[in-house]
C-alpha cells in the first residue's frame, strides 16, 4: 500500500511470552509476530543517562522496537502530529512504519533498546535532517 506516512501507522504490538518458573521468554516469527521479514536485529546498550539517540527517519525501512531491559520513550513524529510511547517491557514491541521521524529518549539505567529491522543497514535509507524529512515527506508517499 502506498499512502502518506501517519504516526497512526505506527502501534504496539503484545509479543508472545512463555513464562514458567524459572523465567519468561518471548520469541519472534517472521511475518507470524511482526508484519515484515526480518534482515537485521541491533541493540542500544550503554546509553549515557540524558542520551538521546534517533533523530532520524527511514524510507523504506521498517522496524519493531523493544525494551529488551529497562525502559525509555519514543517520540513519534509524521511531521503533523506527535506521539510519545513508552517501552517498558520485552513483550511488547513498537512497530514504525517508514517514512516517521523519531526520537529514543529518557533511556533509564542499563537499558536495552532492541531493534529488528526489515532491511540490512543502508545509509542512503536515512534522512537525518527535520527540515529535509518534512520536505520529503511532502513530496512523496511511503510503501507501507
Ligand atoms: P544510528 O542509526 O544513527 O543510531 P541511533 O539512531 O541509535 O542514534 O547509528 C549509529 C552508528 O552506528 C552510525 O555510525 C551507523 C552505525 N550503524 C551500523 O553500522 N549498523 C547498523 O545497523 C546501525 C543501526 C547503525
Amino acid at each position: 500500500m502506498i499512502i502518506k506516512s501517519s504516526i497512526y501507522n505506527c502501534c504496539v504490538i503484545e509479543l508472545n511470552k512463555v513464562h514458567n518458573r524459572s523465567g519468561n521468554l518471548t520469541s519472534l516469527e517472521d511475518n507470524m509476530d511482526i508484519p515484515f521479514d526480518v534482515k537485521r536485529l541491533y541493540y542500544l546498550y550503554d546509553v549515557p543517562g540524558g542520551a538521546e539517540r534517533g533523530g532520524h527517519a527511514h524510507k523504506e525501512l521498517h522496524q519493531l522496537i523493544v525494551a529488551a531491559s529497562g525502559c525509555f520513550d519514543v517520540v513519534l513524529d509524521d511531521g503533523k502530529n506527535k506521539k510519545v510511547v513508552e517501552l517498558n517491557r520485552p513483550y511488547y514491541g513498537l512497530y514504525v512504519v517508514p517514512g516517521i521521524w523519531r526520537e529514543l529518549i529518557n533511556f533509564s539505567s542499563g537499558a536495552i533498546c532492541l531493534v529488528l529491522a526489515s532491511e540490512k543497514y543502508n545509509v542512503d535509507d536515512y534522512i537525518r535532517d527535520y527540515n529535509e524529512y518534512i520536505k520529503y515527506s511532502n513530496e512523496n508517499s511511503f510503501t507501507i
